[in-house]
């Protein structure tokens, strides 16, 4: 059932990094990490007559959630307690309140794009398209997100991620080719990218694959494990971002030379080509 609007509500304050902002005037940066992937832990909490129930077990879970996804600051509880009291006070409400305590990771800066990637294989799996399809091209990036801190803490670029079954999904933002059977001499070989079961449909996945198909070169979606990927003898990765990204290591192990390897190449040049002269004029 649709809720319906509380008249109540209409002038109510919130409060924003400890800003007191009428709620039409409130706003976030589009850059802040809620809005860009959903990177955000939040608390539901309820005033009656003046006391909030469980207040300190919902500020407990805030923290170990936050806590949980590496945040790298959480405020402290004091200061969060002091900011609902002024936030209640300006509201100028006592009972039957709904209070929502959001905190988000913070300001994302964007990440350049570079080539001769370093990934791990991450502990976190894709959602099958039961839990969460993947072809909605979703902001909830959180599943994302943890594959990404855990390639941070192992110094690693990015991190391939496996669906529920141990095939390959995709890394944690980009999709996943590998190079099989090549004859390096005339930058030729076989193609292989994952089925679209636990990855979005990519646009530069569908470029590749496109330029396959007019190059005569084969290319298959399929199952695809780690072991794949293993004895792969190229890697790259794809996104609108990062274009054609080679991977040259992954779990400590090299693919094939551990140099951007020559489809690869070639592919880029092809998607190149096609980057500089297609495209919807805008400006
Ligand atoms: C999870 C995920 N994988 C892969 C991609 C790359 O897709 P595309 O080639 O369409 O940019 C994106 C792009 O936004 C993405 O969000």
């Amino acid at each position: 059932m649709l809720q319906k609007f509380d008249e109540r509500n209409l002038d109510l304050i919130v409060n924003i990094n400890g800003e007191l902002i009428h709620r039409d005037k409130a706003g976030i940066s589009p850059f802040d990490s809620a809005v860009q992937g959903g990177d955000a832990v939040w608390e539901g909490l309820r005033l009656y007559d003046g006391r909030i129930f469980k207040l300190y077990e919902h500020l407990d879970r805030l923290e170990r959630s936050a806590r949980a996804l590496s945040f790298a600051e959480i405020p402290l509880r004091e200061k969060i307690i002091e900011e609902i009291k002024r936030t209640v006070e300006a509201n100028k409400m006592r009972d039957g309140v709904h209070i929502r305590l959001t905190l988000t990771r913070g300001v994302k800066t964007p990440v350049y794009a570079k080539t001769g990637l370093t990934l791990i294989t991450s502990k976190i799996r894709r959602p099958p398209p039961e839990v969460l399809d993947a072809r909605i091209h979703h902001a909830n990036l959180l599943n994302s997100i943890l594959a990404k801190i855990e390639a941070n803490n192992a110094d690693a670029d990015d991190a391939l991620m496996l669906d529920t079954h141990g095939f390959v999904a995709e890394t944690n933002a980009t999709h996943v080719f590998i190079v099989r059977n090549s004859d390096k001499s005339r930058a030729r070989g076989d193609l292989a990218t994952s089925r679209v079961v636990a990855c979005p449909e990519g646009i530069t996945r569908a470029t590749v694959i496109e330029i396959c198909a007019a190059e005569k070169i084969r290319c298959v979606e399929t199952d695809l494990s780690v072991v794949d990927i293993y004895r792969a003898n190229e890697m790259f990765c794809t996104g609108t971002m990062g274009e054609l990204a080679a991977v040259t290591k992954i779990d400590n192990r090299v693919i094939g030379d551990g140099k951007v390897g020559a489809i690869t190449k070639r592919l880029s040049d092809l998607y190149a080509q096609r980057t500089a002269s297609q495209g919807i004029q805008v400006v």
